[in-house]
């Protein structure tokens, strides 16, 4: 491997090279990024018809003692169903009720983790025709492990009208299947609507799960990509992604069937939340929006000018100023500052609908105007031939086999510096090669960002896709991130992206790997600094898909002699002894990078290149 790290071969690699593409998939954010435990807070999944499914609310005691049932008395105009429970038994007499009380319960997304020693908010909406004597409560999931409880007791004009209750619940236990219960000993007639319990402890207190932010902040997001994905199409417009729905107090929020992965979304992660994400990861936000077409249907250009309006009040919701019509709502929300959004997309894999053309024009005109200096994505591909409208970048998606992605590192080597930027914004091997996370999909994207890496003269920015599984609903596969109520690990593919995570903004050298053998291998050479101790390191990055060991002889040319610090400098492997290992809740670390010393280091040196492996070199400089 020659490496030509003189001044004259240095190029600048995009500062936003390296980044994230959150979808509201597989459960990645109501009951996953959104600390919110209760699943279906409003009663609204079942839809907006009652009596209506109240799943995954299920029934305390059986119908001699209590009736639940919902209907549409709710005092929030947008969610207007609410639980009815006619309690039938009383606390004494011959028709009393069980001593635990009767009620109902919700097991949150497959179980709610509830940890001993913190502190979880719970809120509830309340009506009552008489007195009340609730008890909130986190059990184990049969009900019996009592792990914190509060009683609400109220009556009269304190509960005939809808009233909110908030009571903190501190664990007593742990148990990452637990259930938040409302029952009650008493005869009479309540309604709930809006339940909610929420861990205290979030990431910088903003209601995301502590646990899986920091995998995001580990991987150094240089931007954020929300919120979808085919998310934001819907299979029908009317169960798109409208941010418009999803901004405001949480209890006001109507909430969505996402019908393309199939779950329901109370939108407490919405609009407002992933620009606060995004913010909170020190990332860039890029904000997905419907550009009047789903899976199935589509507004003709004609009629698509509300659809631009309301994406110009996204814009202005997100950094326009707190006086504005619709950044006073974002100012209202606690967020006086604008965001700094300065890159939107129009349409998610829209390119070649009857209709996106057309829509897209008009969308790219109005915001040109209206904000000159937001960047604008289309959804066609402008890598082998030239786009035949204005863009500022393009979509690029592709998910395809290990040997495919790994050929397609040279895929921009050809594409037109004159164009607009490339945006790789889902990337992924797919299929067999791909298992649930294998280590050989992982070293064929790493071969894949080794080309986006040297073409980033021209791809300014790339995300793999999907981020999140909630393993309970794996409804696409394989993904970065696998998580339960209480668990979570990266697959390999998480762990490549962590070693690019140095990448953006770095300096890459040309780099020449010479090969007397076919072994399909694939190299980089980038040097970047260190922000905590400002050492500065060219980084070697090798790929070997193959199953031969390599002695790499590497020759750094165009440095002061001994510029190369042999303490310090380190050598990380991702490698396993099989191409298909896989990391798995019972062994989260089976496939992850391992860093150790390096034995010799300088200008001219070997280094032993494993099978099936990712090697990252990084020499002191
Ligand atoms: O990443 C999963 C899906 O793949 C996205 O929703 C969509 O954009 C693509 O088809």
């Amino acid at each position: 491997l020659l490496i030509d790290a003189s001044q004259a071969s240095a190029r600048p690699i995009s500062d936003t090279l390296f980044g994230i593409f959150f979808e509201e998939i597989n459960h990645a954010g109501a009951g996953g990024v959104w600390a919110e435990l209760v699943s279906n807070r409003g009663f609204e999944a079942g839809g907006p018809n009652t009596p209506s499914n109240i799943d995954p609310w299920a029934i305390i005691g059986n119908e001699s003692f209590l009736i639940v049932s919902t209907d549409r008395s709710s005092c929030f105009d947008r969610n207007k169903v609410a639980l009815r429970m006619e309690v039938l038994c009383d606390t004494q007499g011959a028709n009393s009720c069980p001593a635990g009380g009767v009620g109902i319960y919700n097991p949150g997304f497959w179980g709610m983790n509830i940890e001993k020693g913190k502190t979880y908010n719970a809120v509830l909406y309340v009506r009552s025709s008489g007195s009340i004597n609730v008890s909130v409560s986190l059990t184990g999931s049969d009900g019996l492990q009592k792990l914190g409880a509060a009683n609400i007791i109220a009556s009269g004009s304190e509960v005939s009208n809808w009233t909110k209750f908030e009571v903190q619940l501190e664990a007593q236990g742990t148990n990452p299947n637990s259930r938040l219960q409302l029952t009650t000993t008493s005869k009479g007639v309540i309604w709930f609507d809006q339940v909610s319990a929420i861990p205290l402890d979030t990431y910088k207190g903003h209601g995301f799960r502590k646990d899986l932010v920091q995998m995001l902040a580990d991987l150094k997001p240089q931007f954020f990509r929300f919120p979808g994905g085919c998310f934001v199409e819907g299979e029908w417009l009317r169960n798109a992604f409208r941010w418009k729905e999803t901004i405001g107090p949480w209890e006001e929020r109507p909430g969505h069937f996402g019908d393309v992965w199939k779950y329901w979304t109370d939108d407490g992660l919405g609009y407002f939340e992933f620009l606060q994400l995004s913010e909170d990861l020190g990332s860039l936000p890029i904000w997905v929006f419907n550009n009047g077409i789903s899976h199935n249907d589509q507004v003709d250009t004609s009629s698509v000018l509300p659809f631009v309006q309301e994406a110009l009040d996204g814009i202005e919701f997100a950094r326009g100023s707190p006086n504005s019509t619709w950044g006073s709502l974002r100012a209202a929300m606690g967020h006086p500052e604008p965001f700094d959004l300065r890159y939107v997309a129009i349409g998610n894999e829209d390119c070649g609908k009857k209709n996106y053309r057309g829509n897209y024009l008009k969308f790219f005109s109005a915001i040109r105007n209206a904000y000159p200096d937001i960047k604008m994505i289309s959804n066609c591909d402008g890598s082998s031939r030239q786009l035949d409208h204005p863009a500022d970048m393009y979509d690029f998606h592709i998910y395809t086999s290990a040997s495919n992605l790994f050929s397609m590192a040279n895929h921009f080597d050809h594409t037109s510096r004159n164009g607009p930027k490339a945006f790789v914004s889902e990337y992924a091997v797919t299929g067999k090669d791909a298992g649930r996370g294998s280590l050989l999909a992982a070293l064929a994207e790493a071969g894949f960002l080794i080309g986006l890496e040297k073409n980033s003269d021209i791809v300014e920015m790339a995300s793999y896709a999907p981020l999140f599984v909630n393993t309970h609903d794996r409804r696409w596969n394989p993904d970065a991130i696998v998580f339960d109520s209480s668990q979570l690990y990266g697959t390999p593919s998480y762990w490549v992206q962590c070693l690019f995570n140095e990448s953006s903004g770095a300096t890459l050298y040309n780099s020449t790997l010479q090969m007397n053998s076919s072994t399909p291998l694939l190299a980089s050479a980038i040097s970047w600094q260190n922000s905590e101790n400002e050492n500065t390191y060219l980084r070697i990055k090798v790929v070997n898909l193959g199953t031969d060991t390599v002695n790499l002889k590497v020759f750094v040319d165009g440095l002061e002699p001994n510029s190369i610090s042999l303490s310090g400098s380190t050598k990380t492997v991702l490698t396993s002894n099989n191409q298909m290992d896989e990391n798995s809740f019972n062994e989260p670390t089976k496939v992850i990078p391992k860093q150790s010393l390096l034995e010799s280091a300088g200008e001219e040196m070997e280094v032993v290149i494993s099978p099936r492996s990712f090697t990252s070199i990084d020499l002191l400089m």
